[in-house]
C-alpha cells in the first residue's frame, strides 16, 4: 500500500509530476500536495478526485510514503529531513542534495541499476543534465571520451513558475523593456551567479551532476543560456573520443538506446514539449577532426528533465523494494 505526496505541488514541475503520476497509473492507494502557507486549503485534482494542498508536517508523513519533492533547495532543506526521519522515501528535484557523496543522483536509463530499494533519498538531477547524460552514456559504447563541450539554450519554464509569469509580463508590455534581466526577444548568458572562477551554478550543475551520474571524470566546457522559449531545452554537444567515429554508428547504438529518438530534421523546443523522450538531432563528424561528434540534444524540461525522470526512479525504487 503506497501514500504518496508531492511538496510543492502548486508549482511547474509539482503540476507536472502530478500528471506524469496518472500518465504511467503510478500504483499508489492514496496521495497528498503539499506546498506554501500560500496555498493551503487550495484543490488539486489526482485520478478523479480533489485533494486540499497541506503545509507539510511531521503529522503528515507516515513510514514508507514516497514524497516528490519539487520545491528550491533551500526549502527543501527544511521538510527533508523530517520526512526521511518520519520514514519516508524522498526523490528531491531541487540541488540541495544532488552532490552529496551519501546520496544517489539518478538518470535511471544510465544508473538506475545503482538503486538498492533501501535508499531514503534520491536526488533527481538538474534538467540540463538529465538530456546531456542520456545522449552522452549510451556513446561510450564507440569508445572513451576525452571531453565534452556543451552549449544550452534553455526554456523559461526551467526557471519556474515566477520566470515564466514574468514573460508573459514582458510580452504583453505590462512589465518595464529595460529590466535587467529582460528575456523576451533576449538571451540571458548567465544562469544562476558566478562562482570564483567565473562559471554560472547552471555551468556547474552541467559539469559536476553530469560526471557523477556517469561515474567518470571527463572535462565538460559548459555554456549556458536562457532564451525567450516557454518549454523545451535545447543542447549543442560536441564529443571528443579518444579514437575515431562514425556519426552511422552512434546513431545505431542511440537508437537502441531506451527514452532516446534519433532525428536528422533539425528537431525544435515545440517537437519535444509535452513528449517523453530525449532527442539527438543532426549527429555529424566533424571533418576537421574524426574522433569528434556533433549533434543537437532537445527534451522537454518539465517532464523528462524533472518529473518524468523522478518518477522513472521511484519505478525502479518500487522494482528493487518489491513492495
Ligand atoms: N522547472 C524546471 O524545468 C525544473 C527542472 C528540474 C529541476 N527543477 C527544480 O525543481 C524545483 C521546483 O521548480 P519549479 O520550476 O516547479 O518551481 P516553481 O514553479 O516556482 O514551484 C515551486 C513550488 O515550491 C512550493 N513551495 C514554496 N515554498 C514552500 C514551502 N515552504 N513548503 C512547501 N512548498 C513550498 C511552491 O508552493 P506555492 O505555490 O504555495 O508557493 C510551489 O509549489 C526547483 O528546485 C527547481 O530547481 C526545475
Amino acid at each position: 500500500m503506497i501514500i504518496c505526496g508531492v511538496v510543492g505541488a502548486t508549482g511547474l514541475v509539482g503540476e507536472t509530476m502530478i500528471r506524469v503520476l496518472q500518465d504511467r497509473s503510478f500504483p499508489s492507494v492514496s496521495f497528498h500536495p503539499f506546498a506554501s502557507d500560500r496555498s493551503e486549503g487550495k484543490i488539486v485534482r489526482y485520478r478523479n478526485s480533489d485533494y486540499p494542498v497541506e503545509i507539510i508536517r511531521p503529522e503528515a508523513i507516515s513510514k514508507g510514503m514516497i514524497l516528490f519533492g519539487a520545491t528550491s533547495a533551500n526549502i527543501a532543506k527544511n521538510w527533508v529531513p523530517m520526512c526521511i526521519a518520519a520514514g519516508a522515501l524522498v526523490i528531491d528535484n531541487s540541488s540541495a542534495y544532488r552532490m552529496d557523496p551519501d546520496v544517489l543522483l539518478v538518470v535511471p536509463e544510465v544508473n538506475g541499476h545503482l538503486i538498492t530499494g533501501e535508499e531514503r533519498i534520491i536526488a533527481n538531477p538538474n534538467c540540463s543534465t538529465i538530456q546531456l547524460a542520456a545522449a552522452l552514456a549510451p556513446l561510450q559504447q564507440l569508445g572513451r571520451i576525452k571531453w565534452v563541450s556543451v552549449s544550452t539554450y534553455q526554456a523559461v519554464s526551467g526557471a519556474g513558475t515566477p520566470a515564466l509569469e514574468e514573460l508573459k509580463r514582458q510580452q504583453d508590455g505590462t512589465l518595464p523593456a529595460n529590466s535587467a534581466d529582460r528575456i523576451h526577444e533576449n538571451i540571458i548568458t548567465s544562469i544562476g551567479p558566478p562562482d570564483t572562477g567565473g562559471y554560472c551554478s547552471e555551468e556547474v550543475k552541467l559539469m559536476n551532476e553530469t560526471c557523477k551520474i556517469m561515474g567518470m571524470n571527463f572535462p565538460i566546457f559548459a555554456a549556458t543560456a536562457r532564451v525567450p522559449v516557454r518549454t523545451g531545452h535545447t543542447e549543442a554537444v560536441v564529443v571528443k573520443f579518444d579514437d575515431p567515429v562514425q556519426s552511422d554508428e552512434a546513431a545505431g547504438i542511440l537508437e537502441e538506446s531506451p527514452g532516446v529518438a534519433v532525428s536528422e530534421s533539425g528537431s525544435s523546443p515545440l517537437d519535444v514539449e509535452n513528449t517523453d523522450i530525449v532527442v539527438v538531432d543532426r549527429i555529424r563528424n566533424n571533418p576537421g577532426d574524426p574522433s569528434v561528434l556533433q549533434f543537437w540534444v532537445l527534451t522537454d524540461n518539465l517532464r523528462k528533465g524533472a518529473a518524468l525522470n523522478a518518477v522513472q526512479i521511484a519505478e525502479e525504487y518500487l522494482r528493487r523494494k518489491q513492495y
